[in-house]
């Protein structure tokens, strides 16, 4: 066991008691130890672990697992070697802005995040902490490639930027990781911790930057670099087919659903008593996302629409559905699979399936996965 797996565990068992301290207390000691642990993460080089999920192909790629980690948990473009060795399906590394972020501070508390282990969940609000494009970009640009490991980027436009500004800041970065020779591009249209950037409102502003995005990059690629854009899993229902519409219109590749969520009051029915005093305070001093097992059912019901709207469509790209929100087991997984849904981030239950085992996390998940496949390949050979 390495020493960040000890670390892991033995925090794992402290956290529901850290939950009981007070609760501005409570958030600096979780705060401190997510960003220590974050660091140390991106730099952790384990043994290799042996996988036994089937590839996946999407666009013109190969995900050897059909899950991977979502956004924000390599802010500074590591992680490299700990998610290649781990098994993961790919590695995603950003969010990344034109200008280097500090982050948000409030109350002395730098990047503000919090459990709530017994609910499985989580609130945080950093902020889009990032060095910026070109610094990640370039570390994507030494990376070692490996087959069925695809290298993927969040990015944003700087919130609070003027638009031209903030929109040719955009364009430099698609442009620096189609350079570094990023595999596929997640435009981060979903941060709530940002001033301007939550749009569970498919706002104007949203649908002109995916127009300006469609026309001053997707139309002139020079090479198949496929771009998904990433929705908040606050996505009303009804806004969907529209949502889609306009991805497919517009050349999109997919669409990630989805982000945190900002349902503080109806998602607060979901955490255990034990922990609302600490939730009610975070909510209420800093907002943030929510993230975890508060979103599972969300986000399956949203691929599982999504699909079904897709499917009465007529599609001429190959344009692809990644759930996030919530996933944290094999069941998770085989229940949008079902739904037609193969591709998969994690965020909160990687964290909880790494305390549990270590960097064995996505092996374990993959032995859970594997019925799927045999079952498939079952199907496919009856058929
Ligand atoms: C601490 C933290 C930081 C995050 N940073 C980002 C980010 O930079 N970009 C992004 O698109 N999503 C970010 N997210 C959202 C996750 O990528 C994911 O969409 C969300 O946590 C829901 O997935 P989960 O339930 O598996 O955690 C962040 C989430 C957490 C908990």
């Amino acid at each position: 066991m390495t020493a960040l797996e000890r670390v892991a565990r033995i925090e794992h068992r402290l956290r529901p008691w850290v939950v009981k301290l007070p609760p501005s207390l409570a958030t600096k000691i979780f705060s401190r130890g997510r960003t220590w642990f974050a660091h140390r993460l991106e730099t952790e080089a384990p043994s290799h672990q042996s996988i036994v999920s089937e590839p996946v192909r999407a666009w013109n790629l190969t995900f050897r697992m059909p899950v991977w980690n979502a956004a924000g948990m390599f802010k500074e473009g590591g992680g490299f070697d700990a998610m290649f060795a781990q098994g993961a399906g790919a590695l995603l590394v950003g969010t990344t802005t034109s200008e280097a972020r500090e982050g948000n501070v409030r109350n002395g508390v730098q990047w503000p995040a919090v459990p709530y282990p017994e609910s499985r969940s989580a609130s945080n609000w950093m902020g889009l902490p990032n060095p910026g494009h070109i610094a990640v970009a370039t570390r994507i640009s030494r990376m070692p490639r490996e087959t069925g490991f695809p290298i993927g980027a969040s990015l944003a436009a700087d919130p609070l930027m003027d638009e031209d500004l903030a929109m040719k800041g955009l364009f430099n970065g698609f442009n620096a990781y189609s350079l570094a020779k990023a595999d596929y591009l997640e435009l981060n249209e979903s941060c709530p911790n940002v001033p301007g950037a939550h749009s569970a409102d498919l706002d104007r502003g949203l649908m002109r930057r995916l127009e300006i995005v469609s026309e001053k990059f997707l139309k002139s690629r020079h090479r198949p670099l496929p771009v998904v854009v990433k929705i908040s899993n606050d996505v009303a229902d009804e806004q969907l087919p529209s949502l889609l519409q306009t991805l497919v219109e517009l050349g999109y590749d997919g669409v990630v659903l989805g982000n945190t969520s900002t349902q503080y009051a109806e998602l607060r029915r979901k955490i255990k008593s034990s922990e609302t005093a600490l939730y009610d305070s975070f909510t209420s001093t800093y907002g943030g996302g929510l993230s975890g097992a508060v979103l599972t059912q969300r986000s399956l019901h949203l691929v599982t629409q999504a699909a079904r709207i897709l499917s009465a469509m007529t599609v001429p790209q190959e344009f692809h559905i990644i759930r996030c929100g919530g996933v944290f087991t094999g069941s998770d997984v085989l229940a949008s699979m079902e739904q037609g849904v193969v591709l998969h981030q994690w965020y909160t239950g990687y964290f909880e399936g790494f305390a549990r085992y270590g960097h064995g996390v996505y092996q374990r998940l993959s032995k859970s996965i594997a019925p799927f496949f045999m079952e498939s390949s079952r199907t496919d050979t009856l058929s």
